[in-house]
Order: structure tokens, then sequence, then C-alpha cells
């Protein structure tokens, strides 16, 4: 039974999709947990409403700027008084296919996702590690995505990122296992959120939730759940796994 009680948590993207359905489980098992959010500050607010228990609270920043990533950390350690976990949720995802978008778009495209999905994560960790030593140890759950290995034909950035933040991801566990920080990934295939809403709606919805032998997609709640066990105690001897939530659409070996 995953029990977080007393555990302070950073979420980022908690205001909406995968991020908010990570609080409201952190929550639920006893975390307090601050809200990061970029822009929706109502939304983060709405999720600040689900929580269950005290001390909760709505954070914004854009993580993509390295000096709001600090303002970030450092607002999160005060308003919680300590940081036990980070979960790096917060993503975007874009079409920029090679043959569809001017130099212009594809050089915008390449920055700005690298910047979000994945230089973003590796300045989180920087800010967030000396506050985990202090506590004498922590978790970081980073939320990747099946796209890291099967490849994203019209969003090549975005394959890139999340094969990167895999990478990084492995790196850390193993350089910060003896200082009792764990490093997990959750990886998934299609989710039901915003992100990938318009797609799931359009005309390539039937065949994508095909592609699931449960013929269906991911619900935010399913990839919360597996976050919430790479942030447990139970799984600290699975630090550095890449943990697949995409409902056996795709089988790595
Ligand atoms: N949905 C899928 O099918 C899917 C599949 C595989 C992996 N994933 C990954 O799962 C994670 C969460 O995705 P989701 O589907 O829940 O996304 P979502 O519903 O689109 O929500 C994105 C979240 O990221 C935040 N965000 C976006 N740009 C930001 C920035 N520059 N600075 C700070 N925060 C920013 C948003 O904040 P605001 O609300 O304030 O704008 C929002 O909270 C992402 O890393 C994504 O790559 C998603």
């Amino acid at each position: 039974m995953m029990d977080f009680q007393g555990k302070k948590v950073l979420i980022t993207g908690a205001s909406r999709g995968i991020g908010r359905a990570c609080a409201v489980q952190f929550a639920a098992l006893g975390a307090q947990v601050a809200v990061h959010f970029h822009r929706q500050h109502e939304a983060a607010e709405a999720t600040l409403d689900r929580l269950p228990g005290q001390g909760h609270f709505t954070i914004q920043a854009d993580i993509g700027d390295p000096q709001a990533v600090l303002r970030l950390v450092e607002g999160s350690v005060q308003g919680l008084g300590r940081l036990d976990i980070l979960v790096n949720n917060a993503g975007i995802w874009r079409q920029h296919p090679i043959d569809g978008v001017d130099y212009a778009e594809w050089q915008a495209a390449w920055q700005e996702i690298l910047a979000v999905n994945l230089l973003s994560v590796a300045n989180l960790c920087h800010a967030a590690v000396p506050a985990m030593l202090r506590g004498g140890g922590g978790r970081i759950v980073n939320v990747s995505s099946r796209g890291a290995f099967r490849g994203e034909p019209i969003s090549p950035a975005y394959g890139a990122s999340k094969a990167a933040l895999n990478a990084l991801s492995q790196s850390l566990a193993v350089h910060l296992a003896t200082k009792n920080i764990y490093v997990g990934v959750v990886a998934p295939g299609w989710v039901e959120t915003d992100m990938a809403a318009e797609t799931l709606a359009g005309a390539e919805g039937a065949a994508i939730r095909a592609q699931s032998p449960l013929g269906r997609v991911a619900r935010a709640e399913e990839v919360a759940s597996a976050v919430c066990y790479m942030a447990a105690p139970e799984s600290a001897f699975s630090t550095g796994a890449i943990l697949d939530v995409n409902g056996a659409s795709y089988l790595r070996t």
C-alpha cells in the first residue's frame, strides 16, 4: 500500500492532464503538493480544489526559462518546507515535419521543445538535488513517452527530447543512487488529455485506439498511478527503470 504521508512533492504541469491526476493521487496518499502551472492559473486552482489534505499551493513558472526554474524550486521548497519528490511532468508536443516547415520554423520547434521537455528537467534536477540531499534523499520521476522508442515522425524534436530525457534519467539514477536519490521514468503511449485531444478526436483517433489490444488509450489516472509507484519506497530497486504505460501498443525488447 503506497503511503506518502508527510512527503513534500513538486509536480510540474499539474494544472491539467497527467500532472493534475498525479497531484490528486499524491495528495490522496498523504503528500503535500506544490501544483506548478505555466499559463493556466485557473486550471491550477481547479486542481488545488480537488486535493484532499492541507498545505497544497499553486506556483507559476515557464520552465523553458532557466531562471524561472530556480525560482520555481526555491518557492516550492519554501512553501513545502522541504522537497522529497520531484515529478517532471510538464511538456509540449507540436507538429514540425521535416518536409512541411521552413528552416525558421524547424529551428524554433527544436529550440522550444528541447527547452521545455529536456533542458528544463536537467535544470529542475540541478536545482532540486541539493534540497533533497539536505533532507537525506529523495525521488525524481520523469514523464517521458513511447515516442522515445518508436519515433515521432511529425514531431521529431519531441521524440528526441524524450529519448534524451530517458538517457538523462538513467545517468542521474546511477550517479545519485548512493546518495539516496532514486530516479525513475514513466513512458506513456497516447493519453486522454488536452495534448492528445485534437488528434484523438480526428480521423486518426480510431486507428490510434486500435494500436493497443485494449482498444483504447490511457487515462491520465493510469499514468499517475505509475508515477506514484516510481516515487514510492516500494520501487527503490527500480531506480533507473523506464515503466511503459502504453496498453501493449509498443513492446520494447
Ligand atoms: N497526452 C499524451 O498522449 C502523452 C503521451 C506521452 C507522453 N506524454 C507526456 O506527459 C506529460 C504531460 O502531458 P499531458 O498530456 O498531461 O499535457 P497537457 O494536458 O497538454 O498539459 C501540459 C502541462 O504542461 C504545462 N506546460 C506546458 N508548457 C510549459 C512551460 N513552458 N512551462 C511550464 N509548464 C508548461 C502546462 O501548463 P499550463 O496548463 O499552465 O499551460 C500543463 O500543465 C508531458 O511531458 C507529455 O510529453 C503525454
